[in-house]
């Protein structure tokens, strides 16, 4: 695959997952241009100087502190801004401050003369797309949720760990709400082609209390990394840097992201983490992947409680 070489990408609040972003990034080489905009642009300021020098060992992008004015001819606009989760606190909980937040910098964006992607990482982040998507008006392709990327990352993680594989070789997906009522997709669960029921054989007799294990050490991994440093931000940073990667190649990728549902599943006018096919414009295709009875329904309780506080949140 051809990478876009003279991609730009805009980076919006530089707090610590968008400076470990923007880190990840440099390290990638990704592109031509990497603008970071802050409201503290002094710090803006000081990571473009720092991650500058580590380009000297990578490729000659320009890294710099941005102004709104800069996403004009963007590729792509990443969204982080907004406060963090702290700890006692789920994510659902930070929904009226970081919706101020986002309508703030999402207007001022569009008065740039923006038209490329949003990748939105703030939290509640299937909630903040949903209010990206309506600020901006642009079509649902070109607004992306972070959404189970990160969870789906973890519970590869998890299922390669407890079967001494290579995470890079579990095709598995959390789907649903970036959040406590996400849930795993173990019916379509499969390495190498073998369904993971088979391979969980091979290590237990039970295999229910092994999946249990592995998707509540999922489930909680953000609330347990929180409780020891205070904050997550190198996992979903990378995952970011990742979902840019595959925009940037144009590489047609099937990747787990928050996207926008208009009746898939039996969900409507909402985003949530659902496998797609990403590329250069953005979510080319929701793959509505087959659900057995009890995914279904756990997909509806994600729905409803999203929801719910979609609604709030909006009114
Ligand atoms: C995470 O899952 C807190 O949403 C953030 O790491």
């Amino acid at each position: 695959m051809i990478q876009n070489p003279n991609a730009k990408v805009i980076l919006v609040g530089d707090g610590s997952v968008g400076s470990s972003f923007a880190f990840a990034m440099t390290l990638k080489g990704l592109g031509r241009e990497l603008g970071i905009i802050d409201v503290n642009t002094r710090k803006a300021q000081g990571d473009a100087m720092d991650l500058t020098a580590a380009l000297t060992y990578n490729s000659a992008k320009t890294i710099y502190a941005a102004e709104y004015s800069d996403c004009s001819d963007a590729d792509i606009v990443v969204l982080t801004a907004g406060a963090p989760q702290k700890p006692g606190e789920t994510r659902l909980d930070l929904v009226h401050k970081n919706l101020a937040i986002v309508k703030d910098v999402v207007e001022q964006i569009m008065e740039s003369g923006f038209n490329g992607i949003f990748l939105v990482a703030a939290n509640p982040v299937d909630i903040l797309t949903y209010a990206v998507l309506k600020i901006s008006g642009f079509p649902k392709e070109r607004v992306i949720s972070s959404g189970t990327s990160l969870d789906s990352a973890r519970f590869c993680d998890e299922i390669a760990r407890y079967l001494e594989l290579d995470p890079r070789d579990v095709s598995a997906s959390i789907m649903g709400e970036h959040g406590d009522t996400s849930f795993p997709l173990w019916s379509q669960a499969s390495i190498g082609g073998r369904h993971i029921d088979e391979w969980l054989a091979d290590k237990t007799d039970d295999i229910e209390a092994a999946k249990k294990k592995i998707y509540t050490d999922v489930r909680d991994k953000a609330y347990h990394i929180i409780d020891a440093k205070g904050a997550t931000y190198y996992g979903v940073a990378t995952v970011l840097a990742k979902i840019c990667h595959i925009i940037i190649e144009d590489s047609h990728s099937i990747i787990t992201v928050g996207a926008y549902l208009e009746g898939e599943y039996g969900c409507e006018d909402i985003y949530m983490g659902t496998p797609v096919v990403l590329s250069r414009s953005g979510i080319q295709k929701v793959i509505e992947v087959p659900l057995n009875e009890k995914e279904q329904e756990q997909m509806q309780i994600s729905y409803k409680a999203l929801k719910e506080v979609q609604d709030q949140g909006m009114a």
